[in-house]
């Protein structure tokens, strides 16, 4: 199965490791080894530099993972980020009441209620997929980590994150105070979130602790049907996948225009649908049919969303689309929340114009986006193995190889990776057959192969050799930078 190769791979090669693992780990938990931390760190810089360039106004900021009750009073999640629950009887495991329902029953178990899904159990006489003992009545399990903060006596429960976006929310003010005092604007976290996933399934899919990387873009709503830049993009051709469309399946192919008009999307939420589209397909290098734009109904979207549609992969080894992230149309509802909740002023003031600004997200998950390259881009092609990762993301950029252990072509090699290391990740390999040095670096995807080999002595060139089609050819040692 694709999933085990992939796995098989990332464990053994260093992308990734279930943590904690020698004490036996916790299911939903996972670090990064070597590769897996420098991939992220690549995707993330991409994920930078490709949102904060377009608008000036926008700007990463960072917030605690950990945060006071209140903060989750205000932002609606200690009454409605909650997942039902059923639990055995007789093994006492416990399982997502909705999973089971659309496994077993194989219908949609979107928007039914705990006593619905207690119904249809009952009724079906679903038992324990552990040991088919009888399911007990749903519950809704609040999914955030709670936490006591300080010593017994004065503490005070707080809770982990269970999304970046509050981070934003809560310094919004200040921000937008020290900043330009103009809307947009956009401020971005990258960094962890934590569920506790009832069952965590799927491997590196749905995790208890993760990363997300998310935009908060804060408008004044009388703009949301305008765009500065909506004319040089209203001929691209977005995939969408409508929920009209979910019987058939297909993805309709409408330019950015026709979506305004046919479906009435607003042109700012349009216009980062097409950006979103391009780190997809022109910065991951997707092929176009594995990305979709799936639209969300009313009982599917978050509890804080009036537009959203999720973006989706086709990701094989986790058996179809697959969710990354979502374009979340927030309205006032984070705001407005915190400002009731807290009592502060959270309204601007716009030349005379006093508003609570409105929010659109752009909400990602990086380990799942982590997880899809690799999947994607992964080929076994019978005597070797290969990840075409983009040069962004792929762990190093070249292996650099003296062709023999030779003290001369060491000290070529080796001044080659230390010149070269101040602008890429490299890697140095020494040891085995050039075949072989090759091949390891094809299974984790380094794009390129720096061969210092005995014509480099008397000319001073390398060979360069090129992951996915294996050509090669010679470069003068100045003028490797140009072509990796
Ligand atoms: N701030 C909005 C928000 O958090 P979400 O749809 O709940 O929205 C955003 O999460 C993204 O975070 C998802 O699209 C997914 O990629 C990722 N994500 C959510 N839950 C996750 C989990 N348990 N494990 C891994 N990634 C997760």
């Amino acid at each position: 199965m694709k999933s085990d190769e992939i796995m098989d791979i990332a464990l053994r090669r260093g992308f990734i490791y279930p943590s904690s693992e020698i004490y036996g780990g916790i299911s939903g938990f996972y670090d990064y080894g070597h590769l897996g931390t420098l991939m992220r760190r690549k995707w993330e810089d991409t994920w930078r530099k490709h949102y904060l360039s377009l608008n000036p106004n926008y700007f990463e900021v960072d917030a605690t993972n950990i945060m006071p009750k209140n903060v989750f009073i205000g932002s609606g999640h200690l009454e409605n980020f909650t997942d039902p629950l059923t639990e055995c009887e007789k093994c006492h495991s416990r399982f997502r009441a909705d999973h089971l329902v659309e496994e077993c029953l194989e219908r949609c178990a979107e928007g039914l209620s705990a006593e619905e899904m207690s119904g249809l159990i009952k009724e079906s006489e679903i038992p324990c997929p552990k040991c088919g003992g009888k399911l007990l009545d749903v519950k809704m399990f609040n999914m955030m980590f709670e936490l006591s903060v300080g010593s017994t006596g004065d503490s005070e429960t707080a809770y982990l994150r269970p999304e970046t976006a509050q981070g934003a929310f809560l310094n919004f003010k200040r921000s937008f105070n020290t900043l330009r005092g103009k809307l947009p604007i956009g401020l971005a976290i990258i960094g962890r979130a934590y569920r506790n996933e009832i069952s965590p399934r799927q491997g590196f899919y749905r995790l208890r602790e993760f990363n997300q990387a998310e935009l908060q873009i804060f408008f004044d709503p009388d703009t949301i049907d305008e765009h500065p830049d909506f004319e040089k993009i209203k001929d691209v051709s977005l995939r969408m996948f409508p929920l009209q469309n979910r019987s058939s399946g297909e993805v309709d192919e409408v330019k950015a225009s026709e979506l305004h008009k046919n479906y009435g999307i607003p042109k700012f939420y349009i216009y980062h649908l097409v950006k979103i589209q391009e780190f997809y397909l022109d910065k991951m290098n997707f092929p176009k049919e594995l990305f979709r734009f799936r639209e969300l109904s009313e009982d599917e979207r978050a509890f804080y969303n009036k537009i959203h549609w999720d973006v989706e992969l086709y990701t094989e080894s986790l058996g179809g689309y697959k969710e990354m992230g979502g374009l979340h149309y927030r309205t006032d509802y984070d705001l407005s929340g915190h400002q009731k909740a807290s009592g502060e002023k959270l309204e601007v003031n716009i030349e005379g114009k006093k508003m609570v600004p409105h929010v659109l997200e752009l909400s990602f998950g990086v380990d799942r986006n982590f997880w899809t390259l690799l999947d994607v881009f992964y080929t076994d092609e019978g005597d070797r193995k290969l990840i075409s990762l983009p040069k962004e993301v792929a762990p190093f950029r070249a292996g650099v190889f003296p062709l023999q252990k030779k003290e001369e072509l060491e000290n070529i090699a080796k001044n080659i990776y230390e010149r070269l290391s101040k602008w890429f990740d490299l890697f140095y390999d020494d040891s085995g057959s050039i075949g072989r040095r090759y091949r390891r670096q094809d299974e984790i995807g380094t794009p390129f192969g720096i061969t210092v080999d005995f014509q480099t002595i008397e000319d001073n060139t390398v060979t360069i050799r090129e992951r996915d089609s294996m050509e090669q050819k010679r470069v003068k040692v100045e003028e490797i930078w140009k072509n990796i």
